[in-house]
């Protein structure tokens, strides 16, 4: 890989783990733009203090004269843009904010990439590459007996937070249709791995099972989700980048499906095994079934055959060695826990759980 990466929401789960991978393997320089929102921590890339091939910039997607000033002065050979708003709680307590980034926020990058796009050298314009990073969640819900997901299956999403990210894959979608800009869209699965913000459901169970804290369970728990570890997607944004076909999609996913009782089993398992002084053990009796999220999709798989039969992406780790170095890491970790469950993280708690009604199951 050659050329400066412009990668925004760098400083978040994913895009931190890719910056980092990029870095270590010393891939590309990267300029990483990050308006640092809650979910933002400078903290994951201390690794790169000292690393100038790494320039970190606070702004955001929708400033359009900061972007274009980027753009002039490094001069990237492709954009990878994770920014976003990507909780779906949140996205039923407070919409707005989705789709003023997820939506304004990618229309405004694109325009600022199209009209840099459009100026380079026509050897450079064949090359560059607009990497955009969608979910699953665009699809919708399956129903146990579905096949998975493919790249054809319609988009149905269910929540806020889906139907801004299907939006901004329309925008990017069109504006390689339209305008020809070579663009690159991958719907991922859900991750997990190092650097989640504790709001997600297994760091958020690491996190209260260590502290003997109750392990909220949204309705009965046999909603189904595909998990991948998340440096198993960054390899898989790479192999896109490198080989992907401009205009195309690609689903990536672990074909990991558990249900959400299933893996919060496993966890308290593993963190039983890790920590046998806790008084806390069993952590499984933390298990605490409360009212449902309004609109939960009741299951999602992705079929990865695509990706995998063209460009030769497999995932490699296992869900039950990746949840290991998750709860592992977690518990290594308990400044940067500390740091980033600050009082706005305690005021979430409040807004999100304090009204869910236990239920008896
Ligand atoms: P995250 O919430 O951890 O991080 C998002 C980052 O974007 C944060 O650093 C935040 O500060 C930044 N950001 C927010 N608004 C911005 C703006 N206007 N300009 C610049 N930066 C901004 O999210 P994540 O889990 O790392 O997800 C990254 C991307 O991957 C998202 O687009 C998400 O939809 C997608 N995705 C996530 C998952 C998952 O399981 N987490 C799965 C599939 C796809
Ligand atoms: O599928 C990809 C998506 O995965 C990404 O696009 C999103 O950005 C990411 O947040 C994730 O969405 P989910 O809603 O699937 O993830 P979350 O960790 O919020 O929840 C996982 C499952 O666990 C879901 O079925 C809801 C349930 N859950 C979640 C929380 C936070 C609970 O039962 N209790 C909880 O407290």
């Amino acid at each position: 890989m050659s050329g400066t990466l412009l990668v925004t929401g760098g400083a978040g789960f994913i895009g931190a783990n890719f910056v980092l991978t990029v870095r270590e393997r010393a891939l590309a320089p990267v300029v990483n733009l990050d308006a640092l929102t809650y979910a933002g921590n400078l903290e994951s890339l201390a690794a790169l203090a000292a690393d100038d091939a790494h320039t970190f910039v606070k702004g955001g997607i929708g400033d359009r004269a900061l972007v274009a000033r980027l753009l002039r002065e490094h001069r990237p050979r492709a954009v990878v843009n994770f920014a976003a708003e990507s909780h779906v709680d949140r996205s039923i307590h407070a919409p707005a904010v989705f789709i003023e980034t997820n939506i304004n926020g990618t229309f405004a990058l694109l325009e600022t990439v199209l009209a840099y796009w459009k100026e380079l050298p026509s050897v450079e314009q064949k090359s560059f590459r607009f990497l955009h990073i969608s979910t699953d969640e665009v699809y919708g819900s399956l129903r146990r007996e579905d096949p998975p997901f493919t790249e054809r299956t319609a988009y149905a999403p269910n929540s806020p937070y889906a139907a801004s990210k299907a939006s901004a894959d329309h925008l990017v979608r069109a504006c390689h249709e339209t305008y020809g800009l070579p663009t690159l869209t991958t719907n991922c699965s859900n991750n997990y791995g190092p650097w989640q913000f504790p709001e997600k459901l297994i760091p958020l169970v690491i996190c209260n099972a260590r502290e003997g804290k109750p392990l909220p369970i949204y309705g009965d728990g046999k909603q189904i989700r595909d998990w991948l570890y998340v440096v198993d997607h960054c390899e898989a944004l790479l192999t896109v980048l490198e080989e992907g076909r401009a205009g195309e999609n690609y689903n990536i996913g672990g074909r990991a499906e558990r249900t959400n009782i299933s893996l919060i089993k496993t966890l308290c398992n593993i963190l039983d095994e890790m920590l046998p002084d806790s008084p806390h053990r069993p952590h499984g009796n933390l298990i605490t079934h409360v009212d449902d999220r309004p609109g939960h999709d009741r299951r999602y798989a992705v079929d990865n055959g695509k990706i995998k039969s063209q460009l030769g992406w497999k995932p490699r780790e296992k869900l039950v060695t990746g949840l290991h170095k998750t709860v592992r890491w977690y518990l290594d970790h308990q400044e940067w826990i500390d740091h980033v469950r600050s009082g706005a993280y305690r005021d979430w708690l409040d807004l999100n759980y304090a009204k869910r009604e236990e239920v008896a199951r």
